[in-house]
């Protein structure tokens, strides 16, 4: 058990590119149980998961960070996002995306479900991509539309997203240095 856990973690990288075909119910049960059996501080348990596989609501969604990308005036990003596809979902069939109540370590709670749920992924074959870039898709009195579309509760926030499928594309997973690690 302890292998199959660390082997998830060393063989899990972002990628970037997905086949269209759906998540089976069984897939998603297990994607389910890994976000919500993640621990929270005090066991405040105050985020909810929305388990988006509409491929409509989730082209919506990447059109919204498209076009926040372009008003946000940064070229040179939108350019390669546009040469990427203009998806920075990829073209995922399921696009988790965690919302929180504001409170300290809330965001702390967030990345700790995402990365059970990219483990959970690779361990039964599939691959993911975290994803921040939806951020601002969700922020503020222009946010509220897609926040209502996802079903956010009241007061609830955007904290971080996953995109999850079948790979289309490779990428290795990343580099590390030794000594990011002080040992005492
Ligand atoms: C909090 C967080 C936000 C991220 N947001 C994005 C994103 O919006 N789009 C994207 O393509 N990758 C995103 N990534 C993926 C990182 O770029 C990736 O994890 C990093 O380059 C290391 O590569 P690896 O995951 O393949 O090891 C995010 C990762 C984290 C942890």
């Amino acid at each position: 058990m302890i292998n199959m856990v660390l082997d998830a973690m060393l063989k899990r990288s972002s990628i970037r590119g997905y086949k269209p075909e759906k998540l089976t119910e069984k897939e998603l049960a297990v994607l389910k149980k890994a976000a919500l059996s993640s621990p929270t501080a005090m066991n405040r348990q105050d985020q909810r998961f929305v388990f988006a596989t509409d491929a409509a609501l989730i082209e919506r969604l990447d059109n919204e960070i498209m076009e926040g990308i372009v008003r946000s005036g940064n070229v040179e990003f939108a350019e390669r996002m546009k040469a990427r596809g203009g998806k920075p979902t990829y073209g995922a069939p399921l696009v988790v995306v965690i919302c929180s109540r504001p409170a300290h370590f809330s965001r702390v709670d967030a990345g700790i479900a995402v990365e059970n749920i990219a483990l959970a992924a690779k361990s039964i074959g599939l691959d993911s991509v975290i994803l921040g870039m939806p951020e601002g898709a969700f922020s503020g009195e222009e946010g509220r539309a897609m926040r209502e579309l996802f079903r956010f509760p009241e007061g609830f926030e955007f904290s971080i997203a996953i995109s999850v499928g079948r790979r289309a594309t490779d990428k290795e997973p990343h580099e590390w240095n030794e000594d990011h690690v002080i040992m005492i």
